[in-house]
């Protein structure tokens, strides 16, 4: 029987192949909190899924600092974040891979599903190379030449097309509400790692990625399309 017709499947990496989104967090308060900025994870939720500069400039702006630093002084403090990140993920091991991700990957890959990395962080590929999953995709997409940012559809819009798809056969998978709403305006099927708050926008939202098979995002898809030509 046939799955499905997804023929291509765009991940996420940070908070849904492995639990980076964590270490960012960790990061990014240690560096709100030494310059004087509190910092919770309500707050953090903004975050995730932005880009590295983007995320500085909401912090400062909370903190009532956007005024405060040159530009030259952000790019420092946007270093001061990324090295101790580099230095939290420098001991990540395959065992680091959330729990579902790696039967998932290979039922895609025994379907004949194509898969890409659709990250906003600069730190995917060495991170992909250190959980040791590099052969399960087929494209991992070059944030620096992406030209909008999530919530814009462009790194999922590259990804499909890479991948020889067209968004309307792609499902897209996140934990953010920039990436779900990214996923959205590709007009790609978006499933949501988390909660329903944040996920709203998701046409299927699971608590964790131990939920993830191919059976559970093909069934949601063929609702997808149904309700999509209804
Ligand atoms: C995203 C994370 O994947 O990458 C964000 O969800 C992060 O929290 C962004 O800011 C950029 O990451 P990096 O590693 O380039 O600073
Ligand atoms: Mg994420």
């Amino acid at each position: 029987m046939e799955k499905s017709k997804i023929k291509a499947v765009v991940f996420d990496l940070d908070g849904v192949v492995t639990d980076t989104a964590e270490f960012h967090y960790i990061a990014w308060k240690n560096l709100a909190n030494r310059i004087g900025i509190d910092f919770d994870r309500t707050f953090n939720e903004n975050l995730k899924g932005i880009s590295r500069m983007e995320s500085l400039e909401l912090i400062l702006e909370q903190g009532d600092m956007a005024e405060r630093f040159s530009p030259a002084e952000k790019v420092a403090l946007a270093t001061e974040k990324n090295d101790e990140y580099v230095a939290l993920i420098n001991d990540i091991t395959p065992a680091d891979i959330l729990p579902g991700i790696l039967d998932f990957l290979q039922e895609l890959k025994d379907h004949g599903i194509k898969t890409a990395i659709a990250s906003a962080s600069k730190n995917a590929p060495a991170i992909v190379e250190k959980l040791e999953i590099r052969h399960f995709f087929d494209y991992i997409a070059d944030v620096g030449a992406i030209p909008n940012p999530k919530p814009a559809p462009d790194i999922f819009l590259v990804s499909a097309a890479h991948l020889g798809a067209h968004p309307s056969e792609c499902v897209g998978i996140e934990d953010a509400a920039a990436g779900v709403e990214a996923i959205k305006a590709a007009h790609m099927m978006a499933v949501g790692i988390g909660e329903v708050e944040q996920l709203g926008g998701a046409d299927l939202i699971l608590d964790g990625t131990a939920e993830l098979s191919l059976n559970e995002i093909s069934n949601a898809f063929l609702e997808f399309k149904n309700g999509e030509s209804a």
